[in-house]
């Protein structure tokens, strides 16, 4: 059977890496979280000394980017890839709401998005993969044989991840986790570089009521579809 590529593209919290990660489970496809990716250069910025509370050294960052090495490893007790920073398992720290803060600032750098891009699109050359994001079927994969983008209103994605965070032991109020994924939502879609946007050819799913099995079915049929129509 012929492998296809899955773009899936949407706004901060709408579930794209849960149903990514379960598709790429049954499909025996590799799962790509490319906002991990975009996390760990952030995380390598405050690490770095490179942010300050409200803004970063860009110039600075750019200079470094030639020394930030992000590599994925499957861990089979979790059953999909954790990242790595320069050879550190960071998975943990990249989902901290200090991260999450500033990551889109990070993400609206050129040279940043470049070097990341062109690391993703050599991670799905062989096809058969699941990548999420938000520019992965306008960008990284414009020919992807399956796009679909996500949606779901601000409210229902901020009480996931608000009960994402606390089920962890973080303590954050609903109303910063509200505020940070409006914050995304905005940067996200009107940067200059590669904007949030829907491509032409992606197919919108409304997640705001479905349950996570109701929408893993509806995008499994989708993939099945799109493989036997090869
Ligand atoms: O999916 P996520 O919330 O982990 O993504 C973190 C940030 O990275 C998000 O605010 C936007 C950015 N991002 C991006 O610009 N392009 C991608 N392909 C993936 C993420």
């Amino acid at each position: 059977m012929g492998k296809i590529t899955i773009a899936i593209d949407g706004y901060s919290s709408t579930g794209k890496s849960t149903v990514a990660k379960q598709l790429a489970k049954h499909l025996g496809y590799v799962y790509v979280d490319s906002g991990a990716m975009y996390r760990a250069v952030t995380f390598y910025a405050m690490q770095n000394g490179l942010i300050t509370e409200t803004d970063f050294n860009k110039e600075a960052l750019i200079y470094q980017l030639n020394k930030i090495n992000i590599s994925f490893k499957f861990n089979e007790a979790l059953g999909f890839a954790e990242v790595y920073l320069n050879g550190n398992n960071i998975e943990k720290q990249i989902r901290t709401l200090e991260v999450s803060g500033f990551v889109s600032k990070i993400a609206a750098v050129s040279e940043v998005r470049e070097q990341l891009v062109e690391q993703q699109q050599q991670m799905g050359k062989d096809k058969g993969v699941v990548m999420d994001g938000r520019d992965i079927g306008t960008v990284v994969f414009t020919d992807a044989e399956l796009k679909l983008f996500m949606v779901a209103s601000a409210e229902k994605r901020a009480t996931r991840r608000y009960n994402e965070l606390t089920e962890r032991g973080d303590s954050v109020t609903y109303e910063a986790v509200l505020k940070n994924v409006v914050d995304r939502d905005y940067i996200d879609t009107t940067r200059k570089d590669s904007p949030l946007v829907k491509a032409d050819d992606a197919i919108e799913i409304d997640n705001s009521n479905m349950t996570k099995d109701e929408q893993f079915s509806k995008v499994l049929q989708l993939a099945i579809m799109t493989v036997e129509g090869l």
